[in-house]
């Protein structure tokens, strides 16, 4: 008998519970070392926002963003080395024109040269959106753009150019008890509902995927495809905001009647054959600590119908960012994003990314602790009111800002606030406060920077608020509670007495 043949006889490697990375370390960062009292000092003097708080402090899990957060790999390192820092049509952009037709369909980058930009490269995510929002502002008056659910940044950017942002997450997202595996789904009924009422003053719809605001959840192709079919029977282009497509498409492989046997990037090109454009943050699915862009499908819908855009937009790219043959990106940054472009639809690195997160997700429901399930695809989301319930902390005591500050001081694990404090607001002037549909604080998993043991040690940590959830005081804003974005900007304080007293 050859070792084949006796290799045979045992289970397979795939059987295995434990599946090893598949990846290993190739440089690491010492951290340094904080009490939880010099952090407790620290967070404080910074009016316990913890965007504030020197991340070298963080002793534990920095788990505030995914964005921008992953450690490269070893080839991104030794791509930057081959940047090309040219003014004008350095290799990378040729390299990156390659990748987006290669990764999201070959319209989405025409020729160079070959007239009018349609792809346009920007140093992040938000950019683009103000890039596209202020063009599109122009086409019209009372305008609204509809979405799953916006990020923060792109309904700051629609508002700012006084168009209406409205949210139509799914009604599973609601649904606490639902085990759905597409919650971050548009509303089809909702949209249909808005079309019909408001359809000429809708310029655009947009999908994220995965739905960050919506608890990080995917949409699945028939709900792209169904929301794809009636925006354009209203002659309404559609548009990803397509930050985490990669995580969404293997959702889509995962869990989706026919599509378990397709390969992700066939999904993704399938994803992307419905929409006449997107945006996106590289700092996400393209494994680079930055980049963004803003993609128009070549004969699409949304050139068809806004045919001076394309060169409004190339007049906003030269004027804010730079010729669109380098955007706002360095050319080595553009080698670093072509190369994590390739790696990202890998599947054995999805299926790891995304183990990962499930599993933080499934040791924090076997402690207890109140999380939206299933995870989504790159944060867990605990679900503010539920963690609370009981304890007398009301909307206005602004909780999930009091849980985020004490797992800083006390563990050294930092989470951010996505609820009643970052998603609402606060109009002075008649002193009435808005709040959100939800109310998170989330845990967003940078990709390949952490190993288990590190999230079950946040697991552990929150656990232990949890139990002592009675003795958590709520926090009062001190600075910034009428402001736009306020979560960026504002200050609190622990409020003194009784636990939810006011
Ligand atoms: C869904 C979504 N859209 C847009 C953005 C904005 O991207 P950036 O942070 O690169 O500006 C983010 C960032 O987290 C995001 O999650």
């Amino acid at each position: 008998m050859n070792l084949c043949q006796l290799v045979e006889r045992f289970p397979s490697e795939e059987t295995l519970c434990n599946q090893p990375r598949p990846y290993f370390n190739h440089s690491v960062e010492m951290k340094s070392v904080f009490t939880a009292a010099e952090r407790a000092e620290m967070l404080e003097s910074v009016g316990l926002n913890v965007f504030y708080f020197p991340a070298e402090m963080i002793t534990g899990c920095d788990l505030l963003s995914d964005s921008g957060t992953t450690a490269m790999t070893n080839e991104q390192w030794a791509a930057l080395h081959t940047g090309d820092e040219a003014y004008g049509s350095n290799r990378g952009y040729f390299m990156l024109a390659d990748q987006i037709r290669e990764t999201f369909g070959e319209e989405f980058f025409s020729r160079p040269v070959s007239g009018r930009p349609n792809a346009f490269i920007f140093h992040q995510g938000r950019p683009c959106e103000d890039a596209l929002f202020t063009v599109l502002s122009r086409v019209g008056s009372n305008l609204i753009i509809p979405s799953n659910g916006h990020f923060d940044t792109t309904q700051a950017n629609i508002e700012a150019n006084n168009i209406r942002a409205v949210n139509l997450f799914s009604p599973e997202l609601k649904d606490g008890e639902s085990d759905f595996h597409f919650k971050g789904n548009i509303d089809i009924a909702g949209l249909k509902r808005l079309l019909e009422e408001s359809g000429d003053r809708v310029p655009v719809v947009f999908i994220t995927i995965t739905n960050n605001t919506g608890g990080g959840q995917p949409v699945s192709l028939a709900n792209i495809a169904e929301a794809s079919d009636i925006a354009h029977s209203y002659g309404i282009p559609v548009f990803f905001d397509a930050c985490r497509f990669a995580e969404n498409a293997w959702f889509i492989k995962q869990y989706e009647k026919g599509c378990g046997n397709k390969y992700v990037w066939d999904i993704v090109k399938e994803m992307f054959s419905h929409v006449d454009g997107f945006t996106i943050s590289f700092k996400k699915d393209g494994l680079s600590n930055m980049g963004g862009g803003l993609f128009l499908r070549e004969g699409g819908l949304f050139v068809r119908r806004y045919p001076h855009i394309p060169d409004a937009l190339f007049n906003y790219q030269i004027m804010k960012e730079g010729h669109p043959t380098y955007g706002g990106l360095a050319g080595r940054e553009i080698m670093a994003l072509v190369v994590g472009l390739r790696i990202v639809t890998r599947e054995k690195y999805l299926t790891h990314r995304i183990n990962q997160v499930q599993m933080f997700g499934q040791s924090m429901v076997e402690r207890g602790i109140p999380v939206l399930t299933p995870a989504g695809g790159h944060a867990v989301y605990l679900d503010v009111n539920r963690f609370f319930e009981g304890t007398g902390l009301g909307r206005e005591d602004y909780a999930g800002i009091s849980l985020t500050a004490l797992l800083l001081a006390a563990y050294g694990h930092r989470a951010c606030e996505l609820g009643n404090f970052a998603l609402g607001s606060y109009d002075e002037k008649t002193g009435k406060a808005t709040f959100p549909e939800v109310n998170f604080v989330r845990f967003a998993i940078p990709r390949l920077r952490y190993e288990r043991q590190d999230l079950d040690s946040v697991v552990e940590a929150v656990h232990g608020l949890y139990e002592n959830r009675d003795g958590i005081p709520a926090v009062d804003v001190t600075y910034g509670k009428e402001l736009r974005l306020r979560h960026f900007k504002a200050r609190f304080r622990f409020r003194t007495g009784k636990a939810g007293s006011r």
